[in-house]
């Protein structure tokens, strides 16, 4: 017995839509919450996870199955075979080993770098015309390292950057403007730079209901000086070294970061965000190929340009030397 009848005279199925497809590379505390945040957010059609731990693996595609009453209809699989994440239209990765409190990201690239060697080609393979979100840090580096690997254009190689330090960044403004974040100019209140001890903000470009923060400052009285500026910059920087001290890692900022980036390439929202791009030739940078964040149009096709924000001397000045360090760990990689 069939489970519905059919209607007098109808056609045939016909595809309604374009099917969707993104792979989760890592199935850890990060790769989870990425899963979790995409599948509530009704983003795909299908969610493939590939992790190196088949056991781990499989009881989190389990997990997440057991949701499907409460959860959009999307098909979910896992393995450790890579051949599952064929016809991705992104691949976001986050294998790979992280931070024990204290530590910095840089540390961490040559554990990451004979992973990616791992990752990378299978996934260039199977999905040669996806987008790759790199989240694994380094994050800016390791973005590099997956643009070599899997010879695709830069706009198709994305490292989701500063977006989460952007999130921090409005987060403390606001409670110390004591204003609503979102009321914190959101096209305009960057992290740029590194995703990591040096990342950058643009104090020039940032405005609270179109006034120009530090106009704000001053209206309101507020006590400014270059040194609270800074403050509140360094405060985004220990952000992630509070919570890894306090939980051991960070994973639910960065899935929400990381699912409103799959939102804005997926629908071709072409809305701005702060991601490490290859920053090479704008700013100043120069000396080599470099990923760093800066506020880049996100859309179908990927990365379809970066916002042509005016810096100060300073800021430039600062991206300049975050992308000097960057080379320098790059130059002693062998990829
Ligand atoms: P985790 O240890 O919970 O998960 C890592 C996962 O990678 C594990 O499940 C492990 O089995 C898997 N893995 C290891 N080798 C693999 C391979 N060859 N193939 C497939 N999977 C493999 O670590 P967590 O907390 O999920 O962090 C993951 C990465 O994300 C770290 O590098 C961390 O620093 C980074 N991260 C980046 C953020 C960003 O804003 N860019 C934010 C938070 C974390
Ligand atoms: C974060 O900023 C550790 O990069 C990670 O949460």
């Amino acid at each position: 017995r069939a489970f519905f009848k059919p209607i007098l005279n109808s056609a045939p199925p016909s595809p309604t839509k374009r099917h969707t497809k993104i792979s989760v590379i890592g199935a850890g505390n990060v790769g989870m919450a990425i899963a979790q945040t995409i599948l509530t957010q009704d983003l795909v059609d299908e969610l493939a996870l590939v992790d190196a731990k088949p056991e781990k693996l499989r009881g989190e595609m389990l997990d997440l199955q057991h949701a499907a009453a409460f959860l959009p209809r999307t098909k979910i699989h896992a393995s450790v075979d890579y051949s599952i994440t064929a016809g991705s239209d992104l691949c976001i990765v986050t294998a790979g080993a992280r931070q024990i409190p204290g530590e910095s990201r840089l540390n961490l690239i040559q554990r990451n770098l004979a992973l990616f060697k791992l990752i990378i080609p299978p996934l260039a393979r199977y999905s040669p015309d996806c987008i790759l979100l790199i989240v694994s840090n380094p994050v800016d580096v390791l973005t590099y390292v997956a643009w070599k690997l899997s010879g695709f254009p830069p706009n198709r190689v994305i490292g989701s950057g500063t977006n989460l330090d952007s999130s921090r960044f409005r987060f403390l403004l606001a409670d110390h403007l004591d204003v609503n974040a979102q009321d914190v100019q959101a096209s305009l209140a960057y992290m740029v730079g590194e995703h990591g001890d040096s990342s950058v903000a643009l104090w020039s470009s940032i405005s609270v209901g179109g006034v120009p923060v530090l106009s704000f400052l001053e209206r309101q009285k507020i006590a400014y000086e270059k040194e609270t500026l800074e403050n509140i910059r360094k405060e985004v920087v220990e952000s992630a070294y509070e919570v890894i001290n306090l939980k051991g890692y960070t994973s639910w900022a960065i899935g929400y970061s990381a699912a409103n980036l799959a939102r804005s390439l997926l629908r071709d929202q072409r809305k701005i965000h702060p991601v490490s791009v290859l920053a090479t030739g704008l700013y100043g940078i120069d000396g080599g190929d470099v990923f760093l964040s800066l506020p880049a149009q996100l859309g179908r096709s990927g990365v379809m340009g970066v916002a042509n924000v005016e810096l100060t001397d300073w800021e430039a000045q600062q991206l300049r030397n975050a992308a000097a360090t960057i080379l320098e760990v790059q130059s002693q990689l062998e990829i």
